[in-house]
């Protein structure tokens, strides 16, 4: 056998088992189809399970051909999962970026191949703004402002200082930068919101759970707490209940996303207040895949519209609360 065609099946047998290996598996056959790899972060949470079912039952309904890839929140899996995509040659490439820098050299081999890019859920930190054509997903920092503006409303008029602790999502992820620096901006104002522990839960409830335990261990006082995703809130309210407090009475919670476990907790008392953030991105995302491998214009980026419940809403809401 030649020695190029056999260094590019060894390629196809090292791309088809890294798939295998990091849970990958795709739908549809070679039926001219557009075929989509999108490389999914990992199943952290709530939020990211709903994404997932939303990504593959989108596929499923446009026709799509999917190829699917869990990172297992390792941006070195994200990246062996964009090479492969390549060396398969998808039609388009959409993946959710565990964190936010280190994409650019990936990104330039896609681009090379003409593969576009679509970023979803996530940004990257790149001055090259060539390297994908579109990104689809929420405003995290406004998501963040959100969650501090419901503070200053909740306290307004109060005196006295306002202890929070922070638990941050996975360290380097552009919700967790965002949600923390749009936070930050809206509270800054009011010299009573002080920030007394802060710390990363990387967006699971088991994480979320054990560093609650740490900051009820080295905070005394601690007034509110400031989850990234509801997820880590779930896990904290456990370890506050088991320290013998309220949550939601004791310690104030606010939280991001809007599973309806978290509308459960809060129609419970537990929870404060939810910012939402809406995983449910499939339709969106098979629309765009079609449109840029066409080559049609899109729009540089795609917002997602998104609300914040309070507990009044949350019994109300929860029915109809589709993740
Ligand atoms: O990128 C979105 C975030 O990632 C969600 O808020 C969180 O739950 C998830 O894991």
């Amino acid at each position: 056998m030649p020695k190029k065609v056999v260094s590019a099946v060894a390629a196809g047998l090292l791309a088809a088992s890294f798939l295998t290996a990091c849970s990958a598996d795709s739908t549809g056959g070679g039926d001219g189809r557009l075929v989509l790899g999108f490389a999914q972060v990992g199943a952290e949470s709530g939020w990211r399970t709903a994404n997932t079912k939303s990504v593959r039952e989108s596929a499923e309904e446009a026709k799509v051909t999917l190829k699917f890839s869990d990172a297992q929140q390792k941006q070195e899996n994200q990246i062996k999962a964009i090479r492969s995509f390549i060396q398969q040659r998808v039609d388009v490439i959409a993946f959710s970026p565990v964190v936010e820098s280190g994409w650019d050299t990936v990104l330039k081999e896609a681009k090379n191949a003409k593969i576009p890019v679509v970023l979803t859920d996530r940004a990257i930190d790149s001055k090259d703004t060539s390297l994908y054509t579109t990104f689809l997903g929420s405003d995290f920092v406004e998501e963040g402002k959100k969650a501090g503006d419901w503070l200053t409303k909740e306290y307004e008029g109060k005196d006295g200082t306002v202890n929070i602790v922070e638990l941050q999502g996975t360290t380097g992820s552009a919700p967790a930068n965002d949600r923390r620096a749009g936070f930050a901006q809206a509270v800054k104002g009011d010299p009573k919101f002080k920030v007394v522990a802060s710390q990363t839960g990387d967006f699971t409830r088991a994480k979320g759970k054990e560093v609650m335990q740490a900051f009820l261990k080295s905070q005394p006082d601690i007034d509110v707490l400031y989850a990234h995703n509801d997820d880590m809130a779930l896990g904290a309210i456990q370890a506050i209940e088991e320290a013998g407090k309220k949550p939601g009475t004791d310690i104030k919670i606010i939280s991001v996303d809007g599973i309806k476990d978290a509308f459960q907790a809060m129609a419970d008392g537990k929870i404060n207040v939810v910012v939402e953030c809406n995983p449910l991105l499939g339709d969106q995302l098979m629309d765009l895949a079609k449109k840029v491998s066409k080559g049609e214009s899109v729009p540089a980026r795609v917002k997602v519209d998104e609300g914040v419940f309070t507990q009044e809403q949350a019994a109300a809401a929860l029915p109809d609360r589709k993740y």
